[in-house]
């Protein structure tokens, strides 16, 4: 028996407004038909005011531990492109309303990715026997570094959170993280980027420009780049874990774009119906697509005990990252 770190339950929650299509399309340039045709994306959920990253992660890590009947984690990462504050990190405020205060717990940035790398440092720290039970969380309220003028953008992203608690287990039990692999390409940094609030721009000194606030994505770059990266990524994890891509019951890929998803499963030789999608109704949520996507798997029951499920990502840095599981056997409530 190898020690391996398994699920032990998941959690998804997203904020209750809803915006349409429709509703973006009276005040940008864009149409139900483009959106859902380019993008598969019919609707996404959006914050109202005063709720913040670390609200919505509360909620999916709670949901989370209740889905594992369990009472708390020796670990909390939060996994986010849009912390509550620059400093400090989400992750410590979570833990605490959480009931875990004095556990460690520290944000990872690697936007779309970034639930890919958390798993991996949730994961190791269990087999290395740092931590008994994790709590990996993707968590963002995309919606507040959206330029609302920017129709490329605004009418991809949306908000919401997933979480799932890792447990100490055997490899050869159902819910066990089999392998990962990560990689970075920082020469393409400006694809995806925020390029105002950091140092670089308090150093530059000068008055700041209100439009370097918000997200930028050249998103025909990244579309060839996040499915050239994902297949990649997809093929070396399967290879480590030793499995033929037809033994893949389900492919968990970042919810992007249906056509970046279906064309990932293309190039690996999947058919496209073993795709897990909810990008239809959240959009795409960033560091909580995939938990996300795992959760309203659990819950609709597209994710099923013994399923093989293969998980990817790709996200701004550059960064990627690919996981290989098998589905454990949950509470689907
Ligand atoms: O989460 C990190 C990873 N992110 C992604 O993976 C996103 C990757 N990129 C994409 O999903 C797609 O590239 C987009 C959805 C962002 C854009 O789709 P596209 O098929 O690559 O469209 P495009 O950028 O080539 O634009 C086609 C046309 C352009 O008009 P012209 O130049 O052909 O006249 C755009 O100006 O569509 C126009 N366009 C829009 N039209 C209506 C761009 N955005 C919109 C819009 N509504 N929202």
């Amino acid at each position: 028996m190898t020690r391996a770190a398994v699920i032990a339950g998941v959690g998804g929650h997203v904020p209750p407004r809803i915006v349409t299509n429709d509703d973006l399309a009276r005040h940008l340039d864009t149409s139900d038909q483009w959106i859902r045709t380019r993008t598969g994306i019919a609707t996404r959920h959006v914050v109202d005011p005063g709720t913040s990253t670390g609200d919505l992660a509360v909620e999916a890590g709670r949901r989370a531990l209740e889905n594992a009947g369990a009472d708390g984690a020796d670990l909390v990462i939060v996994a986010t492109t849009t912390p509550d504050r620059p400093c400090p990190a989400t992750a410590p405020a979570v833990a605490d309303r959480l009931g875990l205060t004095g556990v460690p717990a520290f944000d990872v940035a690697a936007v779309c990715s970034g639930f890919l790398y958390a798993l991996q440092a949730g994961a190791a720290a269990v087999t290395a026997g740092f931590a008994g039970r994790v709590l990996v969380i993707g968590a963002e309220s995309f919606s507040t570094i959206l330029d609302p003028e920017d129709r490329t953008t605004s009418v991809i992203f949306g908000d919401g959170a997933g979480a799932v608690l890792l447990r100490a287990g055997t490899r050869e039990e159902p819910g066990a993280v089999l392998d990962v692999d990560l990689g970075s390409d920082g020469s393409l940094a400006d694809l995806i980027t925020v390029r105002g609030g950091g140092a670089e721009e308090r150093s530059r000194g000068g008055t700041p420009r209100p439009e370097d606030r918000y997200f930028r994505m050249d998103g025909k770059s990244v579309f060839f780049a996040a499915v050239r990266r994902m297949a990649q990524s997809s093929r070396t994890v399967l290879e480590r874990t030793g499995w033929q891509v037809e033994q893949v019951d389900r492919l968990v890929a970042h919810q992007a774009n249906t056509r970046i998803i279906h064309a990932v499963a293309e190039q690996l030789g999947l058919p496209p119906e073993r795709a897990v999608t909810n990008i239809e109704h959240v959009g795409n949520t960033s560091a909580a697509s995939v938990p996300l996507a795992l959760a309203d798997g659990l819950a609709d029951g597209t994710l099923r005990a013994g399923h093989r499920v293969l998980l990817t990502a790709f996200g701004g840095g550059a960064t990627w990252g690919s996981a290989t599981l098998t589905w454990p056997d949950l509470p689907a409530g």
